[in-house]
C-alpha cells in the first residue's frame, strides 16, 4: 500500500489500522498511532516485537498490507550502527543524496551544532563510536525532517558517551522541533527524553503513556515511577513492591 504525505501544522504521524505480516507472520495487527508536530515519542517494546519494522514502515522503507499512514514529507533515519560510507570524507557523508546550492555550508553548519567542525575532513574508520553516530545525527539534521526515526542510536555507547549523546539530541530536538520516534530498549533513556512512551507487545500497542513536562520532570517524580512500573512490568520484568 502507498504511503502518504502530508504537511499537516499539528499531526506528523498519524496511522490507523495498520497489519504487517512478513509472509504468513503477522508482526503488527490493527495499530492506531498518532504523533503530533514537534512531539518526542519513544517506542518501547521485547526483542522482536515489532518496532524496528514500525519505523522502517513510517521511514517508507517497508510496504503494509491493510491500514493508513500518513507523514511528514522530510524523514530521517539514524539506526545502532551509524552506517557511514567509509570511502567518503564526513562531510560529505552529510552531503551525499542531498540537493541545493548551499548544500556544503548546511553540512557544516550540522556538523558543527553536532559538536564536529573540527573533524568534517576526517574519514569514518578514524571517528569514535560516539563520533560517529553523531556524524549520522549530522545526516539526519541537514534534511530538516518533520519526523526524526531513531532506532536505537545509543545503544552501543558506553554510558559517558550515551548520556553525552542524551543531551545533544534533546539540545537538537529543541533547536529543530521535528517529531521524533526513539526506539529504545533503555526504560530509563525513554522516561528521560521524550514526552511519550509506547510499548509494543504482541504486535499490538500495550500501552501509550504520556510523562510530565521534561522542564519539571524528575527521575524521582511519582508519575515517572509508576510509568517506569507499568512498562518495566510490560516488557516481563518483575519490580518488587514499593
Ligand atoms: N525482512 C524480514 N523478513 C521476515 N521477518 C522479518 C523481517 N524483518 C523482521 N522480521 C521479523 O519480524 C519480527 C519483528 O522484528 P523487528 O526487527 O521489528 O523487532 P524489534 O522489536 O525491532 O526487535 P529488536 O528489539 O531485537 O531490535 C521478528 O520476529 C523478525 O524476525
Ligand atoms: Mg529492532
Amino acid at each position: 500500500m502507498e504511503q502518504q504525505t502530508f504537511l499537516d501544522t499539528t499531526a506528523a504521524v498519524s496511522i490507523r489500522g495498520l497489519d504487517k505480516s512478513f509472509g504468513r507472520r503477522s508482526i503488527l495487527r490493527a495499530i492506531d498511532l498518532d504523533i503530533r508536530a514537534g512531539e518526542f515519542v519513544a517506542l518501547l517494546g521485547t526483542s522482536g516485537s515489532g518496532k524496528t519494522t514500525l519505523l522502517r514502515l513510517l521511514a517508507g522503507l517497508e510496504s503494509y498490507e491493510c491500514g493508513q499512514l500518513v507523514t511528514p514529507q522530510v524523514k530521517a533515519v539514524a539506526f545502532q550502527e551509524p552506517r557511514l560510507m567509509p570511502w567518503l570524507t564526513v562531510r560529505a557523508n552529510v552531503e551525499l543524496g542531498v540537493r541545493g546550492v548551499d548544500v556544503g555550508d548546511r553540512a557544516l553548519r550540522a556538523l558543527d551544532e553536532v559538536g564536529l567542525a573540527g573533524r568534517v575532513d576526517a574519514w569514518p574508520a578514524t571517528l569514535s563510536g560516539g563520533e560517529a553516530q553523531r556524524v549520522a545525527l549530522a545526516r539526519a539534521l541537514i534534511r530538516e525532517p518533520g519526523l526524526l526515526l531513531l532506532d536505537e542510536p545509543f545503544s552501543a555507547l558506553d554510558a559517558l558517551t550515551r548520556l553525552r549523546m542524551h543531551q545533544l539530541t534533546l539540545n537538537l530536538w529543541r533547536a529543530h522541533t521535528p517529531a521524533v520516534l526513539l526506539v529504545t530498549h533503555d526504560v530509563d533513556e525513554a522516561l528521560k527524553l521524550a514526552g511519550r512512551v509506547v510499548v509494543l507487545s504482541d504486535g499490538a500497542i500495550a500501552a501509550d503513556i504520556a510523562l510530565p513536562d521534561l522542564a519539571i520532570r524528575k527521575a524521582s517524580d511519582p508519575a515517572i515511577l509508576a510509568a517506569k512500573r507499568h512498562v518495566l512490568a510490560l516488557l516481563g520484568v518483575d519490580v518488587p513492591p514499593d
